[in-house]
């Protein structure tokens, strides 16, 4: 018989398991933004708890069929950090180093997954304060079956890095990523992805480019009036277990629903539908850019999104230094909708969604002209100067530690003259050839809406009145 205690099961996990299960699920531009998050976390660690300058940082990332590579100057790896943690698969549960920090990196996995999504093998340099060394990950290693240790060499001045920062090289890419680093389309999609994800960063003034361009961030922004009675998105905002959750909805623009004879250049209309809809920040990283879905609470109790509601713009933002509470997946380009979190905050977005439909309903119909001259002096706001401004009113609520501004209840939102209490309806059908003729007359297109075209009219003739009520009173 034999010694059965003597026996033991191996139960290491293998290098191929670790590298096919990691890579599979994300893509390759996700894969090269976790690259930018840790340029971004050193950024972050680099200032201990102090703002940050962000404009004072680059990253520069470079992609063609030979190699990718991407360069910062965010600080660099310290020595003990790349010994212990950085080229481990997953994080050591004593890994505290940034209990203090609002970063971004959790499971210890992003800069190896990127690498092996990329090639076989890859260099890490870096210098932090007067320390360069390098790190190679060859095919070697990745092809032996032991989970040998991998050197740190000092580097040499040749190949010394002149800024404190980190540069990762892959040049053994796989057939299909060199294809696609050659390709137009992913090149944009990742120009795209940048310009989104971080672009609180960028509006900071962080450089990223990519192959030289430097990327634009878009703007995510709703309108909010500087006058106390003026309208003003909805805002809410509490701490819930640990993390601030921050909401606005509102108007992405004034000028009411654009349509085909709009004189609003097309760029414009079109920036308005990318940013319409649910944008989600978890520490200051777009997760999603305008969701129009069902993922945001379209369609579930408020109506499906569709064109009417491409004026509307919902910011949310969760805030944590314990980065796992956040509602955002391995890859943080997707929500983690099971969160606790995540459902409570949709419970207010809902409400807030609510008060701008209505709003939308209640101005179908109504000339542009009368919607637009309630915005005149609003402006355009990202999420943290709308709360900020709106929280100065009175009328805000604000029990410890709760930011609570909703414009229907305090009576802000703009109603059409016509839908004032002391409003009479008018109703009145005319032949269409009619109705058609006095569009062209009025509004150089035989198109325009009845309604719109009947209230026109009405207008005129209603000035004509007044003026000469005027008169006579002289
Ligand atoms: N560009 C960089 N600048 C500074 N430190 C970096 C950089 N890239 C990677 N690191 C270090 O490597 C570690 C491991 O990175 P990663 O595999 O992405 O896991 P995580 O970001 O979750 O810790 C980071 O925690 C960080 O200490
Ligand atoms: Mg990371």
């Amino acid at each position: 018989m034999s010694n059965e205690s003597q026996d033991v099961a191996i139960a290491i996990p293998t290098k191929q398991f670790f590298v096919s299960m990691l890579t599979r699920d994300i893509s390759l531009a996700d894969a090269i933004l976790d690259l930018v998050d840790n340029c971004l976390d050193g950024a972050l660690r680099s200032a201990h708890g102090g703002q940050v300058d962000y404009s004072s940082y680059f990253v520069k990332i470079t992609l063609n069929a030979e190699f990718f590579s991407i360069e910062d100057n965010c600080g660099g790896i310290p020595r003990e950090v790349a010994k212990n943690y950085a080229f481990k698969m997953g994080r050591e549960p004593d890994d505290n180093r940034d209990s203090e920090n609002e970063t971004i990196g959790m499971y210890g996995v992003g800069m190896k997954r990127a690498i092996f999504k990329m090639g076989r093998g890859a260099k890490v340099s870096t210098l932090y304060q007067d320390d360069a060394f390098e790190v190679s990950i060859t095919s070697d290693w990745l092809d032996n079956k032991d989970w040998e240790p991998i050197p740190i060499r000092d580097a040499d001045a040749s190949s010394r890095l002149q800024e404190s920062g980190t540069a990762i090289l892959v040049d053994t890419l796989y057939p299909g990523v060199a294809k696609h680093f050659t390709n137009d389309a992913f090149k944009n999609e990742l120009k795209t992805a940048i310009a989104e994800h971080f672009t609180m960063f960028l509006q900071r003034g962080l450089s990223i480019s990519v192959n030289g361009q430097v990327i634009e961030p878009i703007h995510v922004e709703v309108l909010v009036s500087e006058e106390v009675n003026g309208p003003a998105p909805y805002v809410f905002e509490k701490t819930i277990d640990g993390v601030l959750v921050s909401i606005t909805v509102g108007l992405n623009t004034g000028r009411g629903l654009a349509s085909d004879d709009d004189e609003a250049p097309d760029f414009e209309r079109d920036r308005s539908a990318i940013t319409a809809g649910w944008t989600v920040f978890c520490n200051d990283r777009a997760v999603i850019v305008g969701d129009k879905s069902r993922l945001t609470g379209w369609g579930d109790s408020i109506p499906l999104y569709h064109y009417q509601f491409s004026i509307i713009t919902g910011i949310v933002e969760f805030r944590s230094k314990l980065a796992e509470k956040l509602p955002v997946t391995t890859t943080k380009r997707a929500l983690d909708t099971s969160s606790d979190i995540w459902l409570q905050a949709l419970v207010k977005m809902k409400e807030g969604m609510r008060v701008w439909i209505d709003y939308t309903n209640t101005w179908k119909n109504h000339p542009r002209s009368e919607q637009t001259q309630h915005w005149e002096k609003a402006k355009s706001l990202p999420l943290r100067d709308a709360i900020e401004l709106v929280s100065k009113r009175e009328k805000a609520q604000k029990i410890v530690g709760i930011i609570e501004f909703n414009p229907k209840k305090q009576h802000v939102i703009p109603i059409p003259p016509t839908q004032k209490p002391s409003s009479r309806r008018i109703v009145f059908s005319r032949p269409i050839e009619q109705i058609k003729m006095v569009s062209k007359s009025l509004f150089d297109t035989y198109d325009e809406q009845p309604g719109v075209v009947g209230d026109k009219c009405f207008e005129i003739v209603l000035l004509e009145a007044s003026k000469l009520e005027e008169t006579g009173n002289e």
